[in-house]
């Protein structure tokens, strides 16, 4: 029988997402360069979508994991067992953050978070009116789903969950819709998926003065702007809003899969009463993921790479400034390429492709690439990064010149 090539193999037995997967057949990672199997190398200017931060295998991080895999795995599901990982980390990152933010319900995917978020705003204030973001993505469970604006999209998984109203962000006028009867707001303080959208000065302190006028909990899913990625460990320190729940995941983990619905603890706790079990998780706070967590906090904390996300968000502006770029729009190293016409954008991606560097799309922007470079590029590696891009965009652009 002939062997089947693993792209086969991965066509036929791994489900599919979409007909155009990339099908980068991944040999290793290490640091800002991901190896395909036939040796070529890739600048990750993706970051696996605001995942690797710290570079792939952070020597910190692999060690973490290794000494906690020599302890213990799983004990028990969440919530019973006291685990050095989980107690070390949950304590760190308190200690990061406002005191109001002092408790956190560990789980395993940022979908995960947003799902406990939301019921905890239903429990916690008898309300089941949620209110999110016109083009915000925050994940793909039947809730958090339900917070998605593109009905066209939606419509195949109708019914979702009833009683979400939509929001444009950035429009103070539009506030007016979070009333009484909201029992929380949902957004990202830096909208991702919408092709970074920045949030406008005042904007996200209004959404929190009227959240607080009509008793909304205010929830920021920070699961893609945490932990550096716009040059503060989280964006609503940097713009200075305090969130009642704050979601966090993605980055969180080093590369490994973990999640976080920080808030005070008097509020979490309505998970343990009436009912009791409120809500449960298996894997939530795995210990090695935990360990690997907080390996990578340390890091981030012990480290300059936060402060040198200024520098070199300035320093990729100053290097995508060219013919077909309308504009670049970034909160630190959360990045959107807009180009002038859409049709070029498939050739950028894919010229950079070809020459060795990793950029992808939005899922609500059709005229804007992403960069979210890990935080600890060299500035030499960054050039020769840019270098490749400034070339993918000669070569879009030379495509469509007569
Ligand atoms: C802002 C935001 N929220 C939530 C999610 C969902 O996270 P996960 O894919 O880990 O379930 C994502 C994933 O891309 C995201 O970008």
């Amino acid at each position: 029988m002939a062997l089947l090539s693993h792209r086969q193999l991965f066509l036929d037995h791994v489900a599919q997402t979409s007909t155009y997967p990339l099908m980068l057949e991944i040999d290793r990672a290490e640091g800002i360069f991901i190896y395909d199997t036939a040796g070529k190398r890739y600048y990750d200017l993706n970051s696996g979508i605001s995942v690797s931060s710290l570079g792939h295998r952070h020597p910190r991080v692999i060690s973490a994991i290794k000494s906690q895999l020599d302890k213990h795995l799983h004990t028990m599901v969440y919530g019973e067992h006291i685990q050095t990982p989980q107690v070390a980390y949950a304590r760190l990152l308190a200690q990061q953050l406002d005191p109001s933010l002092n408790s956190v319900y560990f789980l395993n995917s940022g979908s995960e978070v947003i799902e406990a978020a939301m019921k905890l705003a239903k429990r916690a204030t008898g309300r089941y009116e949620l209110i999110s973001a016109y083009n915000a993505y925050h994940g793909s469970t039947q809730g958090a789903e339900g917070l998605r604006s593109d009905l066209p999209y939606s419509a195949a998984f109708m019914p979702l969950i009833p009683g979400i109203k939509h929001i444009a962000f950035n429009t103070e006028a539009e506030l007016a819709k979070i009333s009484c009867r909201t029992a929380a707001v949902i957004v990202e303080p830096v909208q991702a998926e919408a092709g970074v959208q920045l949030p406008a000065p005042g904007y996200l302190a209004a959404l929190r003065e009227r959240c607080t006028a009509t008793g909304t909990l205010l929830i920021f899913d920070e699961i893609q702007t945490g932990f550096g990625r716009t040059g503060q460990l989280f964006a609503h320190q940097k713009y200075k809003v305090l969130p009642d729940v704050l979601c966090i995941g993605k980055a969180m983990g080093g590369g490994m899969p973990i999640g976080g619905l920080v808030a005070d603890r008097t509020l979490l706790s309505l998970f343990s009463k009436n009912p009791d079990l409120g809500h449960i998780t298996t894997f939530g706070g795995h210990p090695v993921v935990c360990a690997a967590a907080q390996a990578t906090l340390e890091v981030m904390l012990e480290e300059d790479y936060i402060e040198q996300v200024a520098a070199k968000e300035k320093y990729i502006h100053s290097r995508l400034q060219h013919a077909i770029v309308r504009e670049v729009r970034s909160s630190g190293l959360m990045m959107a390429v807009e180009l002038t016409k859409r049709k070029y954008l498939k050739h950028v991606v894919s010229e950079a492709f070809e020459q060795g560097a990793l950029v992808d799309y939005f899922l609500f922007n059709d005229r804007s690439f992403r960069l979210a470079p890990p935080l600890v590029y060299k500035q030499e590696q960054l050039a020769s990064a840019m270098d490749i891009l400034v070339s993918a965009l000669d070569y879009a652009q030379g495509k469509y010149s007569s």
